[in-house]
């Protein structure tokens, strides 16, 4: 199973998933890693880990159909199974949405459908979680469309809110989840216990042959 990545800021949960793989915890092999941002983490943690990288953004794709078609090219060159938007900000676009639809999976650090849609990322939503009064938050992993935080939920993991938390004490919390959760459920796609609708286990690894 080849993973590509996109991320825009640390790529913690990226780091989380290679680490499996490395372990061998996950079964997959992470294939490429794209960033809108040139001075994200996350590509200097791929270059650290010899994993191709790219920079592709409307810096270097002004026209949103070429940016579109340039990610598309290079999941396909890389042989991608699944994409993963791990902190990605920004919307994909229609040709690698259908290309790939039903094999994109998001994060998003917190129990959707709360806390979610447009200018709900990063610390703004654990922000939100705080003012709402919520005593319960959490990390939902689900299939991406053209809207944001809008796909088929796949899974999600509760994690407590604690009296006195601040946006960034509960930020830590869920961020801690997200990076144990992420690679189990890419491991439960991986051997077949979980399906998800754009990736087909080889048939030489399915569980009944
Ligand atoms: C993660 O908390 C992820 O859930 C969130 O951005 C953070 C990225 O951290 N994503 C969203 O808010 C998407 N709506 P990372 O770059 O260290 O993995």
């Amino acid at each position: 199973m080849k993973l590509g990545f996109l991320a825009s800021h640390n790529g913690s949960n990226m780091q989380a998933i290679i680490e499996a793989c490395k372990t061998g915890a996950l079964q997959a092999t992470p294939a490429v890693v794209i960033s809108n941002n040139a001075e994200s983490g996350a590509l200097a943690r791929a270059k650290r880990e010899s994993i191709p990288s790219y920079h592709l953004s409307s810096k270097t794709h002004p026209s949103p159909e070429r940016l579109d078609r340039a990610i598309l090219d290079a999941l396909l060159a890389h042989q991608v199974d699944i994409v993963i938007l791990a902190g990605y900000m920004k919307k994909l676009g229609e040709l690698t949405l259908k290309r790939f639809e039903g094999a994109i999976l998001n994060i998003h650090p917190a129990l959707l459908p709360k806390f979610g849609g447009q200018g709900m990322y990063g610390i703004h939503v654990h922000e939100a979680v705080l003012a709402a009064g919520e005593h319960e938050t959490g990390v939902t992993i689900h299939l991406v469309t053209e809207e944001y935080d809008s796909g088929a939920i796949i899974g999600q993991e509760n994690v407590p809110v604690m009296p006195g938390d601040t946006p960034k004490s509960l930020q830590e919390r869920v961020l801690k989840t997200e990076h144990a959760y992420f690679p189990k459920v890419l491991q439960k796609i991986e051997s077949g216990e979980m399906a998800i609708p754009g990736y087909k286990m080889p048939t030489s690894q399915c569980p009944d042959r």
